[in-house]
């Protein structure tokens, strides 16, 4: 036989044990998915070799080019490393030069509100840079980091946190920290210049991160992606945390009650908060929610609301990891749920989490607080309130 014939031989041999391994890897990943909560094997509706056509909605199309970029089989069948093929399209992956191939790709381009040109135009560009930072955070190895989304101007909800339930503390061993997630807001956009008050806060408090992108609804993810990265540089053996919004009441003892009872397995993994199910995009251009058919199709994974969820530090670390292989979705906590997804785990629903408040007979009733995580919303003044109340030594519930 001749050395082309047996390379060819050899080749075709290969490429039928990679096929192999290829369904195998499918029936399985099947297998899971298509149980249902009773653990019973439910009929798959699709034929597991179907070929999965080009999506014709962007971000879909997007994320498969990603998929095949990060496919461990279909590279051991070309030689190639994930490593090659990350440097070969770093530049593509992380390019922060307008992308004005959007225009064509997406067929409404043209008609998109801007929020959706705006984001399209730098989906790549994940990179951006601390302007104020806390290296020092958590050289104490903290049990808890809270960590708060905020913008510039919400000084006195940063403060009302800062005075009730974000104090920084420590119970027994257990160290608590808090840092705020801010971007920036530019004088460009007709913002006034609050860069001097952000910086005195910090100086005074030394609670704030702060990155130079612009600080709007579609940029929250990119706050997500930055914030891990900075809880993998500078925060990385931190136990838990807790991220959540600067309009909401957390009982963080209530939390450290929870996490202190955990065991270990349960505590690796921990990633909990109000869990949304089956949802999908919304179709109503009115809504803040709203994305557009030729942008996302499909529904969306289980995700925790952005109100506020908890997790351990193990997760933040593997989530970091997973972001390089997720194109930046427009809506942060259902982009958490894609990265966990990847990841092969998922939230888990737990009932403390109120992030659509409680009942309004009960809100006047502080032991309806006591046994709760978190509630949203709640002003700055009744942040203070309820969290003073709680700490009455004579409060019985
Ligand atoms: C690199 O990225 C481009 C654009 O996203 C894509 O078309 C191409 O297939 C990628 N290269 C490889 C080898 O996957
Ligand atoms: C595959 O890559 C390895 C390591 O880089 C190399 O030694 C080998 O010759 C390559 N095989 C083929 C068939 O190209
Ligand atoms: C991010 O990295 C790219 C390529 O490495 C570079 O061109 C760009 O200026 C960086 N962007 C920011 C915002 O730092
Ligand atoms: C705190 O101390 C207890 C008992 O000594 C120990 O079991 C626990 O792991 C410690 N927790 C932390 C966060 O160090
Ligand atoms: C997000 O921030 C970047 C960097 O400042 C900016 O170019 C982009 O327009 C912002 N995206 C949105 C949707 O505001
Ligand atoms: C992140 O990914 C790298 C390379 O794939 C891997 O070596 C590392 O263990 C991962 N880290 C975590 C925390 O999962």
């Amino acid at each position: 036989m001749s050395v082309g014939r047996r390379r060819l031989k050899l080749v075709g041999l290969l490429t039928m044990v990679n096929f192999f391994i290829y369904v195998i890897v499918e029936v399985s990943k099947s297998d899971s998915q298509d149980k249902d909560s009773k653990g019973q094997l439910l009929i798959p509706r699709d034929k597991f070799w179907k070929k999965r056509s080009a999506s014709s909605a962007y971000w879909n199309r997007e994320q498969q080019k990603l998929d095949r970029l990060y496919n461990p089989i279909l590279n051991l069948l070309n030689n190639v490393t994930v490593e090659d093929l990350v440097a070969f399209n770093s530049s593509l992956l992380n390019s922060c030069d307008m992308d004005t191939s959007v225009q064509s790709e997406i067929k409404d381009f043209e008609n998109l509100p801007d929020r959706f040109k705006d984001f399209l135009y730098y989906l790549r560009c994940k990179n951006y840079s601390l302007v104020l930072d806390q290296p020092q955070k958590c050289k104490d190895k903290p049990f808890l980091l809270l960590a708060i989304k905020s913008l510039t101007p919400q000084f006195d909800r940063r403060q009302a946190i800062r005075e009730s339930w974000g104090k920084e503390l420590k119970i027994n061993n257990m160290t608590v920290v808090r840092v705020f997630l801010l971007g920036d807001t530019p004088t460009e956009d007709n913002n006034p210049d609050l860069s001097g008050m952000v910086r005195y806060e910090s100086e005074k408090y030394k609670d704030i991160l702060l990155w130079n992108y612009r600080d709007t609804f579609f940029n929250l993810t990119l706050k997500e992606v930055l914030f891990l990265k900075w809880v993998s540089h500078s925060c990385a053996d931190v136990q838990f945390i807790f991220k959540g919004d600067d309009d909401v009441f957390v009982n963080t003892h209530q939390i450290l009650d929870y996490l202190k009872t955990l065991s270990a397995d349960k505590a690796k993994d921990l990633f909990i908060g109000d869990v949304i199910k089956d949802a999908g995009p919304h179709r109503e251009k009115k809504l803040k929610y709203y994305i557009p058919e030729s942008l996302y199709e499909g529904s969306y994974p289980p995700y925790a609301g952005g109100g506020g969820f908890l997790y351990s530090g193990s997760i933040a670390l593997r989530l970091h990891n997973a972001t390089s292989r997720v194109l930046l979705y427009p809506i942060d906590d259902v982009y958490t749920g894609m990265c966990l997804e990847k990841l092969g785990l998922a939230p888990e629903k737990h009932k403390g989490f109120k992030t659509f408040d409680i009942d309004e007979k009960h809100k006047k009733n502080i032991c309806s607080y006591s046994n709760l995580m978190l509630v949203h919303p709640r002003k700055p003044q009744e942040m203070i309130r309820i969290w003073s109340q709680l700490q009455d030594s004579n409060l019985n519930c």
